[in-house]
């Protein structure tokens, strides 16, 4: 009979990594992911016994954890070859970044307790970057309400981006992404999603203090800025959102960096620093016009703000099975009439397949007020906030972005 026990084996690993690679493995016991040895080893520590690798329920109160770690690939995505495979371009297979003098060193996949040890800044007073780090701004950013943001990255010293698969970039080991939000002209926030194993991803929030000298890991939730409420999301809302690419990244991508309007660190610097592993083709991409002149700012708006996290082909994000895709293709952004992209084809004229809205059209051509895609961004619900698009993430109507989309529906012809 020991015949039988290989494949019985086989199957038990593989449930074991299905339910790890799911986000199944509770944030308490990321240790015991397969994976761990590994990203410990990348740190240079023993490993010694398990320490407990995070804490969502430590309940030590609002500003005692935030970090948490997902594993970020097998997610039974069809973008296999995006999936394990990125640590060929790791050097060291995870060294981490040096932090400035003074920092320990964080337990064993955590995040580091404080935003000034995290790799973001070589002095956090004057706010100097560490080396490495580099500023970036998507063509088309995500609407935070209005908030202020920034962004960053940081590749690891001789490493490249996996870019065989130009929609799904596979980032070396030890990449750090860091985003910062102002809200009335005061830091709040930096988050950070920091690549610890060819699989894993760590994530957090940094909430700053009030002189803007720190930023301590938190766990999510309500903070007061100026007598104003904010919102800081927790580390589940995070994926929530960056589930949807396999490596996590949504802005750091092929479209967002090369399209019009993106900002520092393009696709254009990728190739002339030597950080991709495939020569990219074109470096700058154009969106065509649909015949109603004015499609452009309406996609790039949905792409950032629907199609990267959510409504995409990938399995894992959250808005897959209802087959409405906002995600533009990398493919085809050469200029030409976008008419046969998904974000046009799963949409107009098509009836929604939830079934709360089953009676709405997703968007009716020539009018805007009619059509459902545009009623639930233009919602903003707390109470409910199922009816409501972005579901999470967002309080208020992003009133002047999503007046591209409405002049775009309305200048659809009608069928
Ligand atoms: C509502 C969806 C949503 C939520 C929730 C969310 N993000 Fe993002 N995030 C995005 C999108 C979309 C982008 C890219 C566009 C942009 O930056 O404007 C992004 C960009 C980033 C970036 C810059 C790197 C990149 O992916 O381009 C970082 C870092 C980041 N987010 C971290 C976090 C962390 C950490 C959390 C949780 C504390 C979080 N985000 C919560 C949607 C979300």
């Amino acid at each position: 009979m020991s015949w039988s026990r290989t494949p019985i084996l086989a199957l038990v690993i593989s449930l074991l990594t299905w339910a790890g690679t799911h986000g199944c493995a509770k944030s308490t016991d990321q240790d015991s992911d397969g994976d761990a040895s590994a990203a410990r080893a990348g740190r240079g520590k023993d490993g010694g016994t398990s320490a407990s690798a995070d804490g969502d329920s430590s309940g030590s109160g609002s500003g005692g954890s935030g970090g948490e770690a997902t594993a970020s690939s097998g997610g039974g995505s069809g973008s296999s070859s995006s999936g394990g495979g990125g640590d060929s371009a790791a050097s060291g297979g995870g060294t981490i970044a040096p932090a400035p003098a003074g920092c320990p060193d964080p337990a064993v996949n955590m995040v580091h307790e404080t935003l000034s040890c995290a790799g973001l800044y070589a002095d956090i007073g004057s706010k100097e970057l560490a080396a490495g780090v580099r500023p970036f701004t998507p063509a088309y950013k995500l609407w935070s309400d209005g908030a202020e943001k920034q962004r960053w990255v940081y590749l690891p010293e001789g490493s490249k981006i996996d870019n065989s698969d130009p929609d799904a970039w596979v980032l070396p080991v030890d990449t750090r992404m860091f985003k910062e939000f102002k809200w009335k002209g005061k830091r709040v926030e930096t988050r950070l999603y920091w690549k610890v194993s060819p699989t894993l991803w760590l994530k957090t929030s940094y909430h700053w203090n009030d002189d803007e000298t720190e930023a301590t890991r938190f766990a999510g939730g309500e903070v007061d800025v100026a007598g104003d409420t904010y919102y800081i999301p927790s580390a589940k809302e995070c994926d929530q959102c960056h589930k949807g690419r396999t490596d996590r990244a949504l802005g750091l991508e092929r479209v967002l960096m090369a399209l019009p309007g993106a900002e520092g660190l393009s696709l254009a610097d990728l190739k002339a620093d030597d950080l991709l592993t495939e020569p990219p083709g074109d470096e700058s991409f154009e969106l065509g016009d649909d015949g109603t002149g004015v499609g452009v700012a309406a996609l790039g708006y949905l792409h950032v703000n629907c199609g990267v996290s959510c409504h995409n082909g990938n399995p894992a994000s959250e808005g897959y099975s209802s087959d409405l895709r906002l995600r533009l293709p990398p493919e085809a952004l050469d200029g030409r009439s976008p008419v046969d992209f998904e974000a046009l084809t799963s949409t107009i004229g098509v009836p929604a397949q939830t079934p709360r809205w089953s009676d709405g059209t997703r968007i009716v051509a020539g009018s805007a007020a009619d059509s459902l895609l545009y009623q639930l961004i233009s919602m903003r619900d707390p109470a409910n906030p199922k009816d409501q698009m972005p579901p999470i993430g967002s309080r208020v109507v992003d009133t002047e972005g999503i007046k591209a989309v409405e002049a775009w529906i309305n200048a659809l012809a009608a069928p």
